[in-house]
């Protein structure tokens, strides 16, 4: 799904019926930290095959809308034919990047999100949609998690970014802040888009695990693209039960990270001055990106 995990974060998990295993929202087996171990041989033969074809499906439409460095580390992941060993995932990512992929049973309170990447630890949900979910789920699964955030952790500047998005979100957690700070994780981690000379590429997680964004957020005539701004996009609401009615759009990852490198308490307050956008508004005089042609 459209990874909400700043911004859902402690809302009741759904519970499933029989069959479902792991179990969903099981926060019992979690630890303080909200990890707990992957429970690989809860598994079955359908779950390895759904996440076969979700990966299938998914990474024959990378090339022309998923960004080059996404592209490049997909195949970090190891197999594409079965769910992957966390554990394993984590020794590559820790030698690339710093960073470790940790189980969780599903979304978990924001403080423990913010301090767990603050760590350069990026929590992953462990259950996998069923099968009548293919196309669209509601939460963030193993899937959404791993294929669409873990490959660019191995991007030195993008993980850097991850983490200090982490220490941010606990700076804004003191200053009543957190929901300025999750519009910057939702228009960027979840959906942001990045210009290069080919065209816009996609590099937020919410598309590219998505079977239809992914196309629509790089081609589609509907949406707006606006440039990265800092300011503007704070005052952005966001549509969690759709496609995105606008994308904000960087020039490179390093970009990203000097834009948010400043201390944000004096901009929480500039913003909060400012009025609130709904979704798909254009101010005038922005500058409007094209998509893609097709
Ligand atoms: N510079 C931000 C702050 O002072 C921290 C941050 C960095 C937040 C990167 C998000 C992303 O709060
Ligand atoms: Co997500």
């Amino acid at each position: 799904m459209k990874g909400a995990k700043a911004v859902n974060a402690g809302v009741a998990p759904v519970t499933y019926g029989e069959g479902t295993r792991p179990p969903r929202g099981d926060y019992a087996r979690a630890r303080a930290d909200y990890t707990c171990e992957q429970d690989y041989a809860q598994y079955t033969a359908a779950d390895h095959d759904t996440y076969r074809r979700l990966y299938a499906r998914q990474v024959q439409q990378l090339p022309g809308k998923a960004c080059d460095e996404f592209i490049a580390a997909v195949a970090q992941l190891g197999a594409p034919e079965r769910i992957p060993h966390f554990d394993d995932i984590s020794e590559r990512l820790m030698q690339a990047t710093g960073w470790q992929v940790v189980s969780v049973p599903g979304l978990i309170p924001e403080e423990a999100f913010f301090a767990l990447l603050a760590s350069r630890k990026f929590p992953v949900t462990d259950w996998l949609r069923r099968p009548e979910e293919f196309d669209y789920i509601v939460e963030p699964d193993v899937f959404h998690d791993l294929f669409g955030h873990v490959p660019l952790l191995f991007n030195p500047v993008f993980a850097d970014y991850m983490q200090a998005y982490g220490a941010g979100g606990l700076k804004a957690s003191r200053l009543d802040a957190c929901e300025l700070l999750a519009r910057l994780y939702w228009y960027t981690v979840e959906f942001g888009l990045i210009a290069t000379p080919q065209g816009l590429r996609a590099y937020g997680a919410g598309i590219l695990s998505s079977a239809g964004e992914l196309t629509y957020s790089v081609t589609s005539n509907e949406p707006e693209r606006v440039a990265f701004d800092l300011r503007r996009l704070m005052r952005s609401k966001y549509k969690i039960d759709s496609y995105q009615a606008n994308y904000f759009v960087i020039d490179s990852f390093d970009q990203l990270f000097e834009a948010t490198a400043p201390d944000f308490t004096p901009i929480y307050r500039e913003v909060r001055a400012l009025p609130t956008m709904e979704a798909g508004l254009v101010l005038p005089g922005e500058r409007r990106f094209s998509p893609n042609a097709v």
